[in-house]
């Protein structure tokens, strides 16, 4: 861990930080579970700021960095998970700062916002990964991302309907999380390749990338239209899609039959159903960034060149690949 910020004030300010990333900013703590503290020796002091818990992708997400970013692997890993709450990531982010961490890695919650905070680590000269989601700041403000390409995962999940659906098709989405590069880029790569076909969107709304929000919209969505005005669903992920399982069957439907659904990430519940009929198609979003995270953060700390931009190769499945994939797949 750096100690050239570590005055006595300094000290003062990272206890008050910590405990104001505890109380407000989700829940903060060190690879061994205690409050966060100086790894010593040649650890290398990472913190993480993890978007939250939203999702099953999310829980596969963090048990690969956490793996990644072990005591093992040489690192003391200041772990925060911010509930979805932007405001209290960026503050995380600005403790860890505080905090004279060795890097920082963080899953942006929404890609706007980060200017700011990113110079400050700059100045402090703290290096920043980014994971999974991007952000709109200048790439000069972090040293390397590792990610998806979530515009090419919402086209395929568009390709998928257009080729399926050839006569006029009313269509309602479940967006990720506001302003969210997945939900952003979701969006636009699935309307381009829906284009000029007869599938209408006929509502959207956020679902927040939760099980229950995708309940709760898809229930709206039942009660402003009925079962039988809606052919198809798109969920940005596979949580959202579970939730509208529940609210179509609740409807005396059956989604899979009256109505379809094509939804992202390939996470085990949602490949499940997708096994069972009750999604149609999944285009998988991996959620396994750790070991890359990890390799970045070593090569940016010794001074290596690396690539500014790595992206995860994601495939897609319908419910043949599906049956055939489940029993080897890690989440
Ligand atoms: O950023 C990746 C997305 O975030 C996943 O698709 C979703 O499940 C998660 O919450």
């Amino acid at each position: 861990m750096k100690k050239r910020f570590l005055s006595t004030l300094a000290l003062a300010g990272v206890a008050a930080f910590a405990l104001a990333a505890c109380s407000s900013s989700g829940d903060t703590e060190s690879s061994d579970g205690a409050a966060p503290a100086d790894g010593g020796g040649d650890m290398i002091t990472v913190g993480f700021a993890q978007t939250g818990s939203e999702s099953g992708w999310r829980s596969a997400n963090t048990e690969s960095m956490k793996t990644a970013f072990s005591e093992d692997n040489g690192f003391d890993l200041v772990f925060n998970a911010a509930d979805n709450d932007p405001a209290a990531q960026i503050q995380a982010v600005r403790s860890f700062i505080n905090q004279g961490v060795d890097a920082i890695v963080i899953a942006p919650i929404v890609e706007d916002g980060w200017d700011d905070v990113l110079q400050e680590a700059s100045d402090a000269g703290i290096p920043v990964i980014l994971e999974d989601r991007t952000v709109s700041a200048s790439d000069d403000l972090y040293a390397s991302w590792v990610g998806l390409d979530f515009q090419l995962e919402g086209q395929k999940a568009g390709e998928w309907a257009a080729e399926t659906f050839t006569e006029p098709t009313n269509m309602v989405v479940l967006e990720g999380t506001t302003g969210s590069a997945p939900a952003n880029d979701r969006a636009t790569g699935f309307d381009m390749a829906i284009e000029g076909t007869p599938i209408e969107k006929i509502d959207s709304q956020t679902g927040d990338f939760t099980r229950d929000g995708g309940k709760t919209v898809m229930e709206s969505f039942l009660q402003k239209y009925g079962a039988d005005e809606i052919d198809l669903v798109y969920a940005h992920n596979d949580d959202m899609a579970l939730g509208a399982i529940e609210a179509i069957e609740a409807a005396g439907a059956v989604p899979g039959e009256d109505i379809m659904i094509v939804s992202i990430d390939a996470v085990h519940d949602g490949m499940q159903a997708l096994a069972d009929g009750k999604i149609n198609y999944i285009v998988e979003c991996n959620p396994l960034l750790g070991d890359k995270a990890a390799e970045l953060v070593k090569a940016v700390l010794a001074g290596d060149s690396v690539e500014k931009r790595t992206i995860v190769e994601d495939q897609a499945f319908d419910q043949e690949a599906a049956i055939e994939a489940l029993p080897n797949r890690s989440y």
